[in-house]
């Protein structure tokens, strides 16, 4: 049995010890796990921690300003945001193929924090995210042949900076790391979202990504994921789900749903007018483990919702389609 409050004062405490006096460094990427990581180490030492924010341009929709609130404003945590969009585009413009996009990106990321992060001089611990399946899944690395995708989360330990490591995480499963993170203060809504790829949208843009194509992605994303969430959840026959813990609204009965950007052009009517625009796929699925996946069985009028939504209010995308290819053999993501 887990006890909460005894659970974060032991943790607190290891954390005291270890670090003792030292100043900890931290890359915040507004995920879960580095949220719940920066929280914790907080409670335990204070401005003792900086956080280092690297906002690459491929988050979602006011995401950078949601992390600055939530933790610079809200909590008091000490955080540095980099905006490193221009940079990022930069090294991104012409490339087509999606693990050289990965690679830039993660490239990118380590090299953009490396920099800032060496302006901490007095640090002397690294802090990362890292949770226990995380722990075991490097264990295993190197077992199978091959790669399918690299998954590298981006914000990796670069060899170079001679940084002691910090990972308070490390023996929590996902659900116990959510559970932390409520109890640490954090909005259940940001604890509770669905996972989210560390190369962003950058692998949600297919082929070459462009700051336009990046701003229309996140536009019709949001109201992709408003909808699923003021949308009250209702049983459908067939819907791989657990019945004991019946989910509120559609945001909460899918894993992960999010839109593609597809740089093709359609044509299609407004007004008197003839449109030749972009498209926009819609991706919503359900699974236990992220390595087999069903697409989830929206209700039509959900779809048709978000479809008259994105293409009225986001100009340049006339055309919207809904994903229904299940993993295996389609992954989850487009790339
Ligand atoms: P796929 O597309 O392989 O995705 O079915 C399975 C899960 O992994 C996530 N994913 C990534 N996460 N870096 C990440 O941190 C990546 O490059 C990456 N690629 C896929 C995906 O969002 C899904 O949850």
């Amino acid at each position: 049995d887990w006890n909460m409050p005894d659970y974060i004062s032991e943790a607190v405490e290891k954390i005291r010890a270890q670090v003792g006096g030292d100043e900890v460094i931290l890359g915040l990427s507004g995920g879960v796990d580095s949220s719940v990581a920066a929280a914790l180490i907080h409670r335990a030492i204070g401005d003792q921690l900086t956080c280092v924010f690297v906002d690459h341009g491929l988050l979602r929709l006011n995401e950078g300003q949601m992390v600055m609130d939530m933790f610079a404003k809200n909590l008091g945590v000490k955080v540095i945001r980099i905006d490193a969009e221009d940079q990022f585009m930069g090294h991104l413009a012409g490339v087509t193929d999606p693990e050289q996009k990965r690679k830039i990106i993660g490239r990118e990321f380590v090299e953009v924090f490396q920099v800032e992060s060496g302006k901490l001089v007095n640090a002397k611990w690294l802090a990362q995210g890292t949770i226990y399946p995380d722990v075991i899944e490097s264990a295993g690395k190197g077992k199978k042949g091959q790669t399918i995708k690299s998954h590298h989360n981006v914000g990796g330990l670069p060899d170079t900076m001679k940084l002691k490591l910090l990972e308070p995480l490390r023996e929590l499963f996902k659900d116990e790391v959510r559970k932390l993170g409520v109890a640490l203060g954090l909005p259940h809504d940001m604890v509770y979202r669905h996972p989210f790829p560390g190369p962003g949208l950058g692998v949600r843009i297919l082929g070459e990504v462009k700051k336009e194509y990046a701003e229309l992605l996140r536009r019709a994303d949001a109201i992709f994921i408003e909808e699923l969430r003021n949308t009250p959840y209702e049983f459908v026959a067939g819907q791989a789900v657990n019945i004991e813990e019946l989910p509120k609204n559609w945001y909460e009965a899918t894993s992960q749903a999010f839109a593609v950007f597809l740089p093709v052009k359609s044509v299609g009517v407004m007004g008197d007018g003839r449109t030749y625009e972009y498209v926009v796929a819609l991706r919503a699925v359900q699974t236990q483990d992220f390595m087999t996946a069903h697409w989830a069985h929206l209700p039509h009028a959900l779809l048709g919702k978000v479809s008259n939504r994105i293409i009225n209010e986001v100009r340049g995308i006339n055309r919207v389609v809904y994903d229904i290819s299940g993993k295996p053999p389609a992954t989850i993501e487009w790339e």
